[in-house]
């Protein structure tokens, strides 16, 4: 018999935790959607109580993808409409958070957890374990008065005593639970344990047979994966993941290595997911793009060595066979083989047909502009593959609203003198500025001539810059994220009166090009562009109205 396996995503939740992970409300709206497209059952948009910047954001993702006719005005519509989730602390107040962010859904969930170890309740939460208990009564009765969908976790579960873990679980059940979710917050057991562990809460659990039960895993013992696969084992009917694995500390579960496992040993796990496997990687390339944190070659199913056969003997066998060597095909998970897509003299029609292929739904101005960027990169490049022209899609289109447009860069670096960069931008008012700078690198000097026209006074905390091929002609992709201090806005700029309470929003900004300093420029130039439509700051030419 074959039964279905929940995904419950929660990159813009646990995954948003990761170091540096930070995501802007533009960005995450994009990811939602595009995890939508991918099919996840389950999306945890956020941790409405943690800022108003969450809330906001669960608040718009609730509206705009959790709804069937905000969907389908957008053009999409897909077979389910996800379920939005909203986390919340064992508290009435964070409870309330949740649900006015998530309660425009078609289908809202509150997610409301507190931990059950004994090093968490006696250092942590200075609570005995009957306090916990009712707190946990109280928590889930008051979130199943608002919404129908609740999910408890007993955080730390993994290290919790498991007969403990029966009691409180049983509680949650009778006080309105629906699901049950198991985390392994710390990431410390073992698949055998974790097994052990979830057939135990099975075995034992009065009522457990009327909710579903859940799995969360982190990675610190890099065993995330095959604890989830475990505990699915053991009857466990929903896995909580994130995209690329990224979250706290060494991440959560991988929401690709999850599916994958299942759709290539179906006959061993028997289950049927809801997963289109050929938005893999594009889900992937996003989510690595707008946080920055850059996937490892050699990570499982989307890393860029992940179907590479280097070896002779290998590339022998794969020749001969595919199967001799590759145990999923690189198309399942939205990996085209074609390489060599277009080339320097296809026309703007080839280049529509190719984009369909690819799921890209590009109406005719977003194509006239990427054919034109097309055209400068195939006069410099012989061969563009699909990645060249996703990258190219990401640098024109998923763009925030052009402010300042850049329009040359020219740099002056090495080993003899300063480098110095020279800049022209279009203002606002369609003026064409120019500035030329030193700095202390190249990149330096660019940033600081943009900052010497745009003048809006902000902290570089990242630059990240990769290939997006191989070869010396490679477009080089850059992403950068600025941070600004908010409070030094012009408090009728704010675009919300909750940004009082915060002092810093981040930005990010993203750029491709075949030279490394244009991407640079343009990628640092859309993140203030970004800042400045997110926070609706006035710009009067090149004077920025800062207190
Ligand atoms: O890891 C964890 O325990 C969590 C809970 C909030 C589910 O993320
Ligand atoms: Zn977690």
């Amino acid at each position: 018999m074959t039964d279905n396996i929940v995904l419950f995503d929660t990159t813009l939740r646990d995954g948003e935790q990761s170091p540096g992970g930070t995501l802007t409300s533009t960005e995450k709206i994009d990811v939602a959607r595009q995890l939508a497209r991918l099919g996840v059952n389950i999306i945890e948009a956020g941790f409405p109580a943690a800022s108003p910047d969450d809330l906001a954001a669960v608040k718009m993702i609730s509206n705009e993808i959790g709804r069937a006719d905000s969907l389908n005005k957008a053009g999409e519509s897909y077979q389910n409409v996800p379920i939005i989730c909203g986390l919340a602390r064992a508290s009435i107040s964070d409870i309330d958070h949740a649900w006015t962010a998530i309660k425009d859904a078609d289908k809202p969930r509150i997610h409301t957890f507190l931990a059950t170890s004994e090093i968490h309740m006696k250092y942590k939460l200075c609570m005995d374990p009957e306090e916990v208990i009712d707190s946990i009564i109280n928590s889930v009765t008051y979130a199943k008065n608002l919404c129908d969908d609740v999910e408890f976790s007993p955080e730390d579960a993994g290290r919790s005593n498991p007969e403990f873990l029966y009691t409180v679980l049983e509680e949650a059940i009778k006080s309105g639970a629906t699901t049950l979710n198991i985390p392994d917050t710390v990431g410390y057991t073992t698949p055998e344990e974790f097994k052990t562990l979830i057939k135990g809460i099975v075995d034992n659990t009065k009522g457990i047979q009327n909710v579903v039960l859940s799995v969360h895993c982190h990675d610190d013992l890099g065993l995330a994966t095959a604890n989830t696969l475990a505990g699915i084992q053991a009857g466990a009917r929903q896995a909580e993941v994130t995209i690329n694995g990224i979250g706290e500390r060494a991440g959560n579960t991988s929401l690709e290595e999850v599916v994958m496992a299942i759709e290539t040993r179906k006959a061993f796990f028997k289950l049927n997911h809801s997963i289109n496997t050929t938005q893999i990687i594009r889900t992937s390339r996003m989510v690595s793009k707008y946080t920055g944190i850059v996937v490892q070659p050699n990570k499982a199913i989307v890393g860029a060595n992940a179907f590479a056969h280097e070896a002779g003997i290998h590339q022998d066998g794969m020749l001969k066979n595919e199967t001799t060597y590759e145990i999923m095909r690189p198309e399942t998970v939205g990996l085209t083989q074609s390489q060599l897509v277009l080339g320097k003299h296809s026309g703007r029609h080839a280049l529509k047909i190719r984009l369909q292929e690819m799921g890209y739904d590009i109406n005719d101005k977003n194509l006239d502009k990427i054919f034109k960027r097309f055209k400068k990169v195939a006069e410099k490049k012989k061969t563009i593959t699909d990645i060249d022209i996703e990258a190219l899609i990401a640098d024109q289109i998923y763009q925030p609203k052009e402010t300042y447009k850049l329009q040359d860069v020219q740099v002056v670096s090495g080993t003899l003198g300063l480098p110095t960069a020279t800049v022209r931008i279009i203002d606002s008012t369609d003026n064409l500025v120019e500035q030329a700078t030193i700095g202390t690198g190249p990149v330096d000097a660019c940033f600081s001539a943009i900052d010497e026209i745009i003048k809006i006074p902000n902290e570089l905390t990242e630059y990240n810059v990769n290939s997006v091929t191989e070869g010396i002609d490679a477009i080089g992709e850059v992403t950068v994220r600025i941070k600004i201090d908010i409070t030094k806005i012009e408090a009728t700029k704010r675009i919300s009166a909750h940004r009082d309470q915060i002092q810093y929003q981040y930005f990010s900004g993203h750029g491709a090009n075949t030279d490394i300093f244009v991407a640079s420029a343009r990628a640092y130039v859309n993140a203030i562009n970004q800042a400045i439509e997110t926070l609706g700051l006035e710009t009067n030419n090149t004077t920025k109205k800062l207190v």
